[in-house]
């Protein structure tokens, strides 16, 4: 194993930041990983665990080891008439991840492609997009305990999912390594394409008998078609999270702005498209040298090449305190500030 000094951190986030990391470690098994933390030279040594980078914005260098996880592996642990349990490495790139299971006709994950990062980062924030969330086809993960360097088994309910959220992000933040995910994928279809776009892009494609492929496939040309390819223009996806707020606030906000699209959550509580509202405040499409907001789709910040961390971070201030001040809502981030 090779512990490598003042790495450039640019291939390593999705915003193609430029950040050196003082110490950068690759692991591709959990005895490197191990090794790596158990390494008395670095016992003291702040340590950051990086998947595919695409939920990171790099305001500074990193002073500790960045510890890249590329535990590699798919393999099929069970099987029944209805359902495959397939194990993961952290390490597997989740597009990649995607396609196998389309491939071989697993179904449940198929609205989860072309999401940027890797299967290991997925369970921190519940990763989600067009009606479905990794909570829907989780089984259990395997993770290392920070402290006693022990592998642990998190069940659905050990991982309290939400919203782009889980224990992982809450009480046992920085505590475990996820080394593994295990999935429960049907073998029996169960289309969803309630949400709109995707019924759109199907009719657009001609498409007259729904699979799996062809949903996977909508889901690829509605993302392409918003989102900008990390590979081309810099950006982590959503910047921040699509706010909750309360239904009489919502009331309220609607004599204003009768437009306002909601998603009810409960009796007392409605989900607002963030989206939405940084491009009624005037944002969408907005560039200032070398980073901005997305001209498609304003609830995604990009670096154009060469834009900095910092500059990014002062931007989604700016774009926070306007959506406050003409809404009254506060957006929180969803990509983590290091
Ligand atoms: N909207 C606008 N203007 C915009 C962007 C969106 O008015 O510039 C409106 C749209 O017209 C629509 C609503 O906002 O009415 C929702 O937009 P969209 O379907 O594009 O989804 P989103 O709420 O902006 C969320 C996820 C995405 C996920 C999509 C699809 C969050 C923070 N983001 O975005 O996830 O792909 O739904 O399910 O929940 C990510 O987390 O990085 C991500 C891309």
């Amino acid at each position: 194993m090779n512990i490598q000094e003042n790495v450039s951190l640019k291939p390593y986030n999705t915003f193609g930041l430029e950040a050196t990391a003082r110490y950068f470690v690759e692991v591709s098994t959990v005895d490197e990983l191990k090794n790596a933390l158990q390494n008395p030279a670095f016992h003291a040594v702040e340590k950051l665990f990086l998947g595919g980078g695409s939920n990171l914005l790099l305001t500074k260098n990193y002073e500790g080891l960045v510890v890249k996880i590329a535990l590699k592996g798919k393999e099929k642990i069970f099987e029944d008439e209805n359902h495959v349990l397939i194990q993961a490495g952290a390490g597997e790139i989740w597009h990649q991840f995607v396609m196998f299971c389309v491939e071989n006709h697993y179904a449940g994950i198929e609205n989860l492609s072309l999401i940027p990062g890797t299967v290991g980062a997925a369970p921190m924030q519940n990763i989600g997009a067009y009606g479905v969330e990794i909570k829907d086809i989780f089984h259990e993960l395997q993770a290392l305990n920070l402290e006693t360097l022990e592998i642990e088994t998190f069940t659905l309910a050990d991982c309290q999912f939400g919203y782009r959220e889980s224990v992982f992000k809450h009480t046992l933040k920085g505590k475990y390594v996820i080394v593994s995910v295990t999935f429960r994928l049907h073998k029996v279809p169960t289309f969803k394409t309630a949400y709109g776009d995707i019924q759109k892009t199907l009719a657009e494609m001609n498409v007259t008998e729904l699979s799996i492929k062809a949903i996977s496939d909508a889901v690829i040309a509605i993302r392409k078609s918003k989102l900008p390819d990390p590979a081309e223009i810099g950006n982590s996806g959503s910047f921040f999270k699509n706010p909750e707020i309360s239904l009489t606030q919502y009331k309220t906000l609607i004599e204003s702005f009768p437009t306002l699209p909601s998603y009810p959550i409960n009796e007392t509580t409605v989900k607002v498209p963030a989206g939405w509202l940084i491009e009624q405040a005037g944002w969408k499409g907005f560039r200032d040298g070398q980073i901005g907001v997305h001209a498609k789709q304003a609830l995604v910040l990009v670096n154009y090449g060469g834009g900095n961390g910092n500059e990014i971070k002062k931007l989604a201030e700016k774009v926070q305190q306007s959506v406050l001040d003409k809404f009254g809502i506060k957006l929180s981030p969803e990509v983590n500030y290091i």
